[in-house]
């Protein structure tokens, strides 16, 4: 008889993105903004992915204001939430200001549009523009004005700023499944790493597999067993 383990494949395609790529596409996101012109005196950060591509925006750009506004739709790594919405709304007067929102990446797009359709109505800019790092042509409903990279195959990008909270929703997303599929409960530390580097294609490394373990113990969907050095999926 032939013996073999089913494996389920990664629900996701995912890019790991360093420090020194997001410096780097920012850097040339700021070049296109600058050759077309466009002098922004504000740049509003939509929180909470576009808080360090704003800020570098700000330095390649020379802008000294920045503010923020919360657009949120994506709650979990990978998976959309049903719509966007602003989280805290308030109001500013920015009537004699050329403004860019900034995010990180435009993926339905709803989130920065209901950003930049809420600074237009809201903050009454004098000039508005929009910008983000990556653009995924195939999936947006809404093109920014200013982007560095067109995705055209979907990637989860797993930037620097998410790690830890990718992490654990990835492994909790291996325990739940594997649960489902094979009834399996107890994984050891280097079966959890294995299987993590496997599913996603990518290896975040060990200080973030070990934080993540225990926020999911935090969370309780894991126990960790002292005596058989074991993680124990708390099923249910
Ligand atoms: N936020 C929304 N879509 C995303 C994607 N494809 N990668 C990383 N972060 C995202």
């Amino acid at each position: 008889m032939i013996k073999y383990v089913v494996k389920p494949l990664p629900k996701v395609k995912v890019k790991l993105v360093s420090w020194e790529e997001i410096v780097d596409w920012a850097w040339n996101l700021a070049k296109i903004i600058k050759k077309d012109g466009y002098k922004p005196d504000v740049i509003v950060a939509l929180a909470r992915g576009g808080y360090v591509p704003g800020r570098l925006l700000c330095d390649f750009l020379d802008v000294e204001n920045l503010l923020s506004i919360q657009s949120q739709h994506w709650t979990e790594a990978a998976k959309a939430e049903e719509r966007a919405i602003i989280k805290f709304p308030y109001k500013v007067d920015l009537s004699n200001y050329t403004v860019l929102v900034v995010d990180d990446i435009v993926d339905t797009g709803d989130t920065l549009k209901l950003a930049r359709d809420y600074v237009a109505e809201h903050w009454n800019p004098k000039q508005l523009k929009t910008a983000a790092l990556q653009w995924i042509s195939p999936v947006a409903k809404f093109k920014p004005d200013y982007y560095y990279i067109e995705v055209t195959d979907w990637t989860w990008f797993q930037y620097p700023w998410t790690r830890l909270e990718d992490t654990y929703q990835f492994i909790k997303r291996i325990v739940t499944e594997t649960y489902k599929e094979t009834g399996k409960k107890e994984w050891t530390y280097e079966e959890m790493v294995e299987t993590f580097k496997e599913w996603y294609g990518i290896d975040v490394g060990d200080r973030y597999y070990k934080d993540a373990l225990e926020i999911l113990i935090e969370k309780k969907i894991l126990e960790y067993n002292e005596e058989t050095k074991k993680y124990i999926y708390i099923a249910g």
